[in-house]
């Protein structure tokens, strides 16, 4: 066997055993009696353990080598030297942190996640704040481990979203800041020109599930190729190609979480589902970062399932589900319904205009604490301070605030940008897909979302994680991120919605 037949060989080997941990993963958030809990979590930790300490092991790092030598290397086509390109990054990722500083971290974030839950429920950050501190040590000790050319926090965003660094970040979200700070407040002023009330009611659950049922088909979702679920904090998984779940969560009194967020997540599996079946069982098999991956699912959420034209076309399906709640709501009420803008203090219940500020927040504090500019016992107020300059409110206590995610808990830092991003791919995307497709909004108005999806498989999916995003971006769009189109997207559909 050559080396790359070992490369697919071994690649293929730890596919196999995540499609296990994910049929497993997946059960868990879903069916799983409580009192499994234990064995299941020690099932899943066992094989991962698998799966990690053979790509670890030092014949892994040989094949590799082996198939970095130059003749070998320059014998390759394209997608093979990605494999080995994508194949080196991730080994020498794996192998950058000692076992003992891993095990010590998985630990910590375990516990720091139970203590936050009650932290949150007593609205105690005091209570938390050892564990940040202990998690954001050992963070930036792993920073340097992984290595980094300007500012340690690079080291960890490189993690979800390969490539993008602090400075980009701070230039993009100065521009985003400077047009859409002004255009909030003008938004503000027109209260009243939208009215979200009548998405709050009665909402059967059969009902609400036969209606994302619709949904997911409408967006082009494959039934053959995965289920919808129900589960207390939505998510999408693949258990490996051909199987890739979706799933939602069903508020009685409120039809927006379940029907918008199964657009959201239908989005993200049109994505793995769209992977390229060559692809298979090698290392380029998967979504290239966690950005791209944001950007499917907020695309197909609002974008598409937000916009006017897709309402022309599903409301009606909305009108046959629930007739009671809305037979006498015209489309236009509809429309403004969906997409009302408040800024609030709940990140995940945010409007697409005021979403990406929880977003910047959290991302200068993120940085600032792990550059020790910021200490974690002044969090709480530094939080505060911000969420009152960028949507001009405040929260009453830390658990409405600072302490409302689980991201920090869990040790994840740097992974915040990664949904900003996918806003702003997404629009960038988007605004292409209508330059190149004739008649894009026509399309989708008559339920035609297919030739969108068409244009994802061909310029995003079915590249796997062959590219770096910003490579990605530049090949599917012709230039690098630019936060304009977001702004533009932002603007032109909001001044007619509010009349400015
Ligand atoms: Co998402």
């Amino acid at each position: 066997m050559d080396a790359l037949e070992k490369l697919k060989a071994l690649s293929k080997e730890l596919e196999l055993i995540n499609a296990a941990v994910a049929t497993m993963a997946w059960d868990q958030r879903t069916y799983m009696p409580p009192k499994s809990a234990g064995t299941r979590s020690e099932a899943i930790g066992y094989l991962s353990t698998i799966a990690f300490k053979k790509f670890i092991s030092d014949e892994t790092g040989e094949i590799i080598r082996e198939l970095e030598k130059e003749d070998n290397f320059n014998r390759l086509d394209e997608n093979e030297k990605a494999m080995v390109r994508i194949a080196k990054r991730e080994y020498e990722k794996a192998k950058a942190i000692p076992p003992e500083l891993f095990q010590k971290f998985t630990i910590t974030a375990s516990k720091s996640e139970t203590v936050w839950e009650q932290a949150k429920k007593n609205n105690d950050f005091k209570s938390f704040q050892p564990y940040l501190e202990e998690l954001l040590e050992m963070l930036r000790e792993m920073a340097e481990l992984y290595g980094y050319k300007e500012n340690p926090y690079d080291a960890l965003l490189d993690k979800y979203e390969p490539g993008i660094t602090t400075r980009k970040l701070k230039k993009i979200i100065e521009t985003l800041k400077a047009e859409l700070i002004p255009f909030l407040r003008e938004i503000i002023e027109q209260k009243g020109k939208t009215d979200p009330s009548i998405l709050y009611g009665r909402f059967g659950k059969k009902a609400q599930e036969k209606l994302s049922i619709r949904a997911l088909k409408a967006i082009g979702y494959d039934f053959e190729a995965g289920r919808l679920d129900e589960t207390v904090h939505p998510f999408t998984i693949s258990l490996g190609a051909g199987d890739v779940r979706v799933t939602t969560k069903y508020d009685p009194h409120f039809l927006q979480p379940s029907l918008y967020g199964t657009f959201h997540e239908g989005g993200h599996a049109l994505y793995e589902q769209g992977l390229p079946e060559e692809f298979k069982y090698t290392p380029i098999y998967g979504a290239v970062s966690l950005g791209i991956h944001e950007s499917q699912s907020r695309m197909m959420e609002n974008m598409v399932a937000r916009s006017y034209e897709f309402l022309k076309f599903f409301y009606p399906e909305i009108k046959k589900v629930f007739p009671k709640q809305f037979g006498r709501v015209s489309l236009d009420r509809f429309y403004r319904a969906i997409n009302h803008v408040e800024p609030s203090l709940i990140r995940i219940e945010a409007d697409e205009v005021t979403y990406n500020f929880h977003i910047m927040l959290r991302f200068e504090l993120e940085e600032a604490m792990l550059n020790k500019s910021l200490e974690v016992k002044d969090l709480p107020r530094a939080w505060n301070e911000k969420i009152k300059e960028y949507l001009g409110i405040e929260p009453q206590n830390d658990a409405e605030g600072v302490l409302q995610d689980v991201h920090w808990a869990n040790g994840m830092i740097g992974y915040f940008p990664s949904y900003m991003l996918g806003n702003l791919y997404a629009a960038q995307l988007f605004a292409k897909a209508e330059e190149e497709i004739p008649k894009l909004r026509k399309n989708i108005e008559k339920g035609n979302v297919a030739v969108l999806i068409e244009w994802l498989r061909e310029n995003i999916h079915r590249h796997g994680k062959k590219y770096l995003p910003e490579e990605l971006i530049k090949i599917s769009t012709g230039e690098e991120l630019n936060p304009e189109y977001f702004i533009r997207y932002i603007k032109e559909k909001y001044t007619k919605i509010y009349e400015i």
